[in-house]
């Protein structure tokens, strides 16, 4: 008896350090494996994970567990209807379960995506004073069921994890948000500037198209930065589904190069795509692994000198499939490349040459590191830069080499 109070009394000191770890942290990803770690620890738990509300689709998105790595969790959709977690948040209720099997609230198809066999379940509602953020559970207590003093202390653990989430996303919004209205106002005042222009009676015709030219690419700047800021603002905030297929690397480079050769040709410059060989398929969502390769291109192409070259090639290690996109273009200089994947940087030195919103490689990221992955960037002044997107291979199957247009003229 004795020694279960000091047992429960280690805990509660515990939470307090936690609680103090927790509030010193405003990035969403480090806050929710901090919390992850903290609740199976706090309940003797095999494993514990996260699952976030979104209540505008009403879904709830599996974000992180003790026992998963990023790739394999991020994405999976759980339905309100028929899982344990949605039966939480549409209840609001605390649920200590034995054995999850048997219960017909049971979403197995998690386990299928994760190989984790999920036997006894304690699970709680993420609630700060005005909405349900998402639920916490711990999975599989080694040694008979969860306890009463598991469930309090999850639940102490839970109020503390919500409002941190809370604040984390709140952060993360309003920094975003005041970070684009900033960039808002360059575009805006050239556009009522250039109107302004356009009213004047004594402006000659010539002088009158080139303000509608102007407008017409400010407009496009503008269009373009509130997509790339959607894109970025879902990123981070988690709330993005990676939908993972199995495809030819080969076909997806070729058609990367496709649909940026007519801005190639502007600029002269030539796109080769060094034919991978017998790559296996790569397990990855291949509309977002598209839209880094795209940005990454394009801004091989922008940030190149005329007749330059851009390469892309994909390689293999032993666990990564690396997809490069090397260029002979300006370089970027050593004092930028800390900051080249922050949110709206660009190089000073290359803003007159390229228009831009600098939140392109911030997306690339996002996706990269969604899908488990890293990027990273080389780069030297005057002969240019290499970057390079390290992508998870599982090897579950064997090499198959690919049918891509192997060889085909570059
Ligand atoms: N291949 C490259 N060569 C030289 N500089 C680059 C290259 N790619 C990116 N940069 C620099 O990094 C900055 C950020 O890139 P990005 O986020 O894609 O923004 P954007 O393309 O909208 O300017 C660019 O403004 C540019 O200065
Ligand atoms: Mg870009």
């Amino acid at each position: 008896m004795a020694e279960v109070k000091t047992q429960k009394l280690d805990g509660y000191r515990r939470l307090i350090d936690i609680a103090r770890d927790l509030a010193s942290t405003l990035d969403l990803d480090i806050l929710l494996s901090r919390i992850v770690h903290a609740a199976a620890e706090i309940s003797g738990a095999e494993a514990a994970s996260i699952l976030l509300y979104d209540d505008t689709s009403r879904q709830l998105y599996f974000q992180v567990a003790t026992n998963m790595d990023e790739s394999t969790r991020r994405g999976i959709v759980v339905p309100l209807e028929g899982s344990i977690a949605g039966w939480i948040v549409s209840n609001r209720k605390t649920v200590r379960i034995t054995n999850a099997h048997n219960d017909p609230r049971f979403f197995s198809s998690v386990e299928q995506t994760t190989g984790f066999s999920t036997k006894s379940i304690l699970g709680i509602p993420l609630v700060t004073k005005n909405k349900i953020v998402g639920v916490l559970e711990a999975l599989n207590k080694p040694r008979g069921n969860f306890t009463d003093t598991d469930e309090s202390m999850l639940l102490v653990l839970g109020a503390q994890a919500a409002v941190a989430i809370e604040n984390a996303r709140l952060f993360q919004q309003s920094d975003l948000i005041s970070e684009f209205v900033h960039e808002l106002r360059t575009p805006l005042s050239s556009l009522s500037t250039a109107t302004y222009l356009l009213m004047r009676p004594e402006i000659s015709q010539e002088q009158r198209d080139q303000i509608v030219n102007n407008i017409h690419s400010e407009t496009m700047r503008l269009n373009s930065l509130a997509s790339s800021f959607l894109d970025l603002a879902r990123l981070e905030s988690g709330r993005v589904q990676f939908r993972k297929t199995r495809f030819s690397v080969a076909d997806l480079l070729y058609e990367c190069k496709d649909a940026i050769a007519s801005k190639a040709l502007e600029g002269n410059i030539q796109i080769r795509v060094e034919p991978p060989e017998g790559m296996p398929l790569l397990d990855a969502d291949r509309d977002k692994i598209k839209q880094v390769l795209l940005n990454l291109l394009s801004n091989a192409v922008k940030y190149n000198r005329p007749n330059g070259t851009v390469m892309m090639r994909a390689e293999l290690t032993e666990k990564e499939m690396v997809l490069i996109v090397q260029d002979t273009g300006l370089g970027i200089p050593d004092e930028a490349l800390p900051h080249l994947f922050e949110k709206f940087f660009r190089v000073r030195e290359h803003e007159g040459r390229a228009s831009g919103t600098g939140l392109g490689l911030s997306i690339c990221k996002q996706i990269v590191n969604g899908h488990g992955g890293r990027i990273e960037v080389k780069s030297k002044i005057g002969v240019g830069t290499v970057f390079s997107i390290f992508l998870p291979y599982a090897n579950k199957t064997s090499p198959r080499a690919e049918n891509g247009r192997k060889g085909a003229k570059q």
